[in-house]
């Protein structure tokens, strides 16, 4: 029996001995990298208010967004990449830290990567096969300081009467020079600033409404044009409204108005609740929109989760045209890759919150031409998604919806709309107030 018992028990001391050995291997392991994580949150947390500074990109397949830049080859890609693996949270710490705290610092980082890649042997082969309006881009895509030409007072846009209340919707509207029109019908529109309503049924709207200021945001026209300045100068003096920069009013320069709109709302309009970012061929239920974001700040947890709190009509996964012959064409030489989800169509809501950390992000990402994909890129580092909701149309109401009696009740924001057709949907609106008064908004699959 001896002998047998004996061998029972080298077996059991063979097999087991590895397994505990290992299980205690696991365990370690599991405790250390619950602490390395641990430690890199912590240090994010100390970032200046600036939290969580993730470089996770989430949804149902996280990948470190690093791995985001496999196709490295590309220009902006290959810039990029320096500054994300300069910020590395993980890898750098202290660098991650540091460069919120001094701007200057982001700057000579920029340039000197740009300077590196821009030097390179095959950015100068392929430079000049680029489209023109990119190799346009190249050029000019170190330069973010431009002046303004023109802007309100020292105060935050059309409609700063001192209130009491912190204003609850700032309307940023991309204009240029040449849609006078398009300004004209929105202040007489959606755009009314000071207090206003939520939709009630008699139409005093005493706890429903809030504060809304108005700014557009313009660059300069390409062609010298005496009277568009003329009148671009009046209409500032007349309605404090306007927000110019000195530089050229194109296409792909309009993330410029991003980053420094975001500069100069930290500056002159910090205490805004939200702001709606949008073009100026759009019309906005802005009753709805002020119900809609009222509900927002009520949701228990409101302090948390507007940190991140972004609405629109919402693209995921959406690949770069490669089309030479559209607007948003982009070379696979210059971008490669797909594009982080971002809020499209004509005009997105997000907090006041946001905006700044928005401001902060942007220092440590080159410029990309399509202003929607930019912010985009913007939201992935801060680790926040932007929020897909159905009343946001981009591509208009589906087929006879639009001739229903409370159709524009049910939407936040309809794009396209002429100045004449956005006077018009106002009275419109007006006028069913009554009967469409708590008709909800739409919801997807409608
Ligand atoms: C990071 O900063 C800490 C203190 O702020 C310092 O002790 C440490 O040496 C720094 N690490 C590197 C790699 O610079
Ligand atoms: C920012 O960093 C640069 C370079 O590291 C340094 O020369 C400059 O003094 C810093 N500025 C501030 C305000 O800390
Ligand atoms: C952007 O604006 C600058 C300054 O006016 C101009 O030089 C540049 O050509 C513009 N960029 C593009 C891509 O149009
Ligand atoms: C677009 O690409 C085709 C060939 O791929 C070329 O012939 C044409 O000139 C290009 N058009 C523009 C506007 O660059």
């Amino acid at each position: 029996m001896a002998p047998c018992y004996c061998r029972l028990r080298r077996v059991l001391i063979c097999v087991c001995t590895p397994c505990i050995s290992l299980a205690l291997l696991f365990v370690y392991i599991t405790v250390m990298l619950c602490m390395a994580m641990n430690g890199t949150t912590t240090s994010g947390t100390a970032v200046q208010g600036l939290d969580a500074v993730h470089f996770v990109a989430s949804g149902n397949n996280p990948k470190t967004f690093w791995a985001l830049h496999q196709h490295g080859d590309a220009f902006w890609n290959r810039l990029q990449r320096t500054l994300d693996n300069h910020f590395n949270p993980i890898l750098r710490p202290n660098n991650t830290k540091r460069g919120f705290e001094n701007g200057t610092f982001n700057e000579s980082l920029l340039a000197q990567g740009f300077s590196e890649v821009i030097n390179l042997d095959s950015t100068r082969r392929n430079f000049d096969q680029l489209p023109q309006q990119i190799q346009e881009f190249i050029s000019h895509m170190q330069r973010r300081d431009y002046p303004a030409l023109l802007q309100p007072d020292g105060v935050c846009g059309a409609g700063t009467k001192e209130t009491k209340e912190a204003p609850l919707l700032l309307l940023a509207i991309k204009s240029t020079g040449q849609n006078f029109l398009n300004r004209l019908a929105i202040r007489r529109t959606w755009g009314q600033a000071g207090w206003v309503a939520g939709p009630k049924r008699n139409g005093n709207g005493g706890e429903g409404g809030g504060y809304v200021r108005r700014v557009f945001l313009l660059g300069k026209e390409s062609t010298e044009d005496r009277g568009v300045n003329a009148l671009l100068q009046m209409e500032s003096k007349q309605y404090g409204d306007i927000l110019q920069w000195d530089f050229k009013d194109t296409f792909f320069n309009l993330t410029l108005k991003d980053v420094l709109f975001w500069s100069w709302f930290k500056r002159s309009c910090s205490r805004t609740r939200f702001v709606f970012k949008g073009d100026d061929d759009v019309f906005v239920n802005t009753p709805k929109m002020i119900s809609y974001l009222r509900d927002q700040l009520k949701k228990p947890q409101a302090h948390k989760t507007l940190r991140d709190f972004m609405v629109g009509d919402v693209i995921a996964a959406a690949v770069p045209i490669r089309f030479n012959e559209s607007k948003y064409f982009m070379p696979d030489s210059f971008y490669k890759g797909f594009y982080p989800m971002y809020a499209g169509g004509g005009g997105v809501v997000y907090s006041g919150l946001l905006a700044k950390r928005l401001h902060d992000m942007s220092k440590r990402l080159n410029l990309f031409p399509i202003d929607d994909v930019y912010v985009g890129m913007c939201m992935v580092r801060l680790n926040a998604q932007p929020v897909h909701h159905p009343a946001f149309l981009t591509f208009d109401f589906p087929n006879k919806e639009e001739e229903e009696l409370c159709s524009y009740h049910t939407i936040l924001l309809v794009h396209k709309r002429s100045p004449d057709e956005v006077v018009k949907l106002w009275v419109h609106v007006k006028k069913t107030q009554a009967q469409c008064w708590d008709v909800p908004l739409r919801e997807a699959n409608k």
